[in-house]
């Protein structure tokens, strides 16, 4: 297949759009990662995306929409929820939609009969996010459609965060690649299931647990699955979390104080690796360290960081570990050990 390269201009947007209601597929830009786009409302579309990124079919698709009106067709009213007068979306993902959106954050809902399974992986939930990217909410309202997309990598590959990583990955093997602006958030959206009484995080990202709870007022959990390692056995409610992602071609170990309040911290990690890497260079492995100065700075490069390390050729590849205690570094984390694969080297 012949993949061709769109501009962000209104009407290579319109092309866009065009492919994705004639059942192609298209990556686009959001704020997060960059997104690989089919009609949600198509089953073969759906094969299709699972095809293209080699993803197995039991991990559902994430559905984008371009405003909050979008979501009512989708969603199914369940019991034991509120809900305001004439919709079937409860009461606090309306107003988690309202303070968030458009933001990177996805809510799970009780699916509506019209969304297939193919879209879903077999479950009777559906994921929904309203994108923070103009171009990205541009392409949904021409398209007319909500739009599936997962994130524009193959599978197992770091999440793409700009329009050279979907090339790198995905070139030939989709219909267009819409070449935007990097993305500034740098990890996936927060994924917040809102089908219980209280909200729970399925997928830690930069919109945290604190902010939802200020939000509706109530305690936001975490997925027990999801801060155990995978050796604990708890099944992860968001099926994606299962798999060993982002992970790069070198080895990865990631290094982390035993004493983590101490004043001097970044630094004694930092001489700790550079030591250690010292070693292997002088048998003539190529070692890269990784050490951000912010857990920001961390969410936004660190795929990009991963996928340069490969072309490279890095044979291992060191990072200072982040401080969990906050949420956002827990949520960067969260991708660096799934990345290292748990190697961790307390010092
Ligand atoms: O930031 C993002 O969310 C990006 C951009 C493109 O929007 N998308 C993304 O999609 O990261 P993907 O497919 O790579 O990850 C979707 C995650 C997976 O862990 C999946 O299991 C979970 O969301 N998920 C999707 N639908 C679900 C559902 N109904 N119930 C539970 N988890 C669900
Ligand atoms: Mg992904």
């Amino acid at each position: 297949m012949n993949t061709i390269y769109l501009t962000t201009s209104e009407e290579d947007i319109r092309r866009a759009a065009e492919i994705i209601k004639n059942g192609g597929l298209v990556a686009f830009p959001t704020e997060t990662v960059y997104g690989l786009g089919g009609n949600a409302l198509d089953p073969e579309a759906s094969r299709r995306i699972y095809a293209a990124k080699g993803r197995p079919s039991d991990n559902p698709l994430i559905v984008h929409i371009s405003e909050f009106s979008q979501a009512e067709p989708l969603v199914k009213k369940a019991g034991g929820l509120q809900y305001p007068e004439g919709s079937r979306i409860p009461e606090a993902a309306h107003r988690l939609a309202e303070a968030i959106w458009p933001g990177p954050m996805t809510m799970v809902l009780p699916k509506a009969e019209g969304v297939p399974d193919a879209t879903t992986g077999g479950l009777d939930t559906v994921a929904l996010r309203l994108p923070a990217n103009d171009t990205a909410r541009r392409l949904i309202e021409l398209s007319g459609l909500p739009i599936a997309a997962p994130s524009a990598n193959l599978s197992g590959r770091p999440s793409p965060t700009s329009w050279e990583h979907v090339r790198e990955d995905l070139n030939g093997r989709i219909d267009a690649i819409i070449k935007g602006e990097p993305c500034i958030g740098g990890i996936e959206s927060t994924v917040v299931d809102m089908t219980g009484e209280l909200p729970v995080i399925l997928r830690p990202g930069l919109i945290t647990p604190e902010r939802i709870s200020s939000v509706l007022g109530v305690p936001c959990s975490y997925d027990p699955a999801i801060l155990g390692k995978p050796e604990d056995g708890l099944v992860p409610k968001a099926p994606g979390m299962k798999y060993r992602h982002y992970a790069p071609k070198a080895e990865m170990r990631l290094f982390r104080l035993k004493d983590e309040a101490s004043a001097d911290g970044h630094k004694r990690l930092l001489s700790a690796m550079e030591a250690e890497a010292e070693e292997y260079r002088r048998l003539g492995r190529d070692v890269e360290i990784l050490c951000y100065d912010s857990e920001r700075e961390a969410a936004e490069k660190l795929f990009s960081d991963l996928r340069r390390l490969d072309q490279e050729n890095a044979d291992i590849i060191f990072a200072a570990a982040l401080d969990q205690s906050s949420s956002i570094g827990f949520s960067v984390m969260n991708r660096m050990l799934k990345s290292a694969g748990y190697n961790i080297v307390e010092i």
